[in-house]
């Protein structure tokens, strides 16, 4: 079992969109017994709650439920208890890396990383920004995504 864990600020936007999208990607590759899937935030601010409304809106959109989840912060099991813990943008990472247990560092990844070919590193934040921005969160997303979900079944095989 291959454990990936998606690390926005909040918790309610982007990490959730890329928690649904990856999710959907693994069932429809028939790996949702080899590859568990969650999502949490650096910051605190929004624990308990479930994601943005736009983020739902855009992600029924394309097919995909995320009305259910429900905002956590990362805590220090997370280190031990995911494989990959994968940030939509640097300053994310570099929480994630500062707060990482020793040896752990190496668990930590960025999400764009996987999808060079986007051109950029970062899942922008769209929580200050309109609907449209949340198209772009998504398309940036799924090309993360679908990278990650390609070198994970390079693991798995
Ligand atoms: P997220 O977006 O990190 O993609 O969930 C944000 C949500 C809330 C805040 C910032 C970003 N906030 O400042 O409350």
């Amino acid at each position: 079992m291959v454990k990936v864990l998606f690390v926005c600020l909040g918790n309610i936007c982007r990490s959730p969109l890329a928690e649904g999208v990856f999710r959907e990607l693994v069932r429809e590759a028939g790996l949702g017994a080899r590859i568990a899937v969650d999502s949490a935030g650096t910051g605190r601010w929004h624990v308990g709650e479930p994601p943005d409304p736009r983020a739902c809106a855009a992600a029924k959109g394309r097919g995909i439920d995320i009305g259910g989840l429900r905002a956590r912060r990362v805590s220090a099991g997370d280190y031990t208890a995911f494989d990959r813990l994968v940030a939509m943008d640097l300053a994310n990472h570099r929480s994630l890396v500062a707060r990482s247990p020793s040896g752990a560092e190496s668990r930590v990844g960025l999400l764009l990383d996987y999808a060079p070919e986007s051109g950029v590193r970062e899942v922008p934040d769209p929580y200050y920004g309109g609907d449209e921005g949340f198209e772009r969160v998504l398309d940036l997303i799924e090309a993360g995504a679908r990278g990650l979900l390609a070198e994970i079944r390079r693991d798995l095989d």
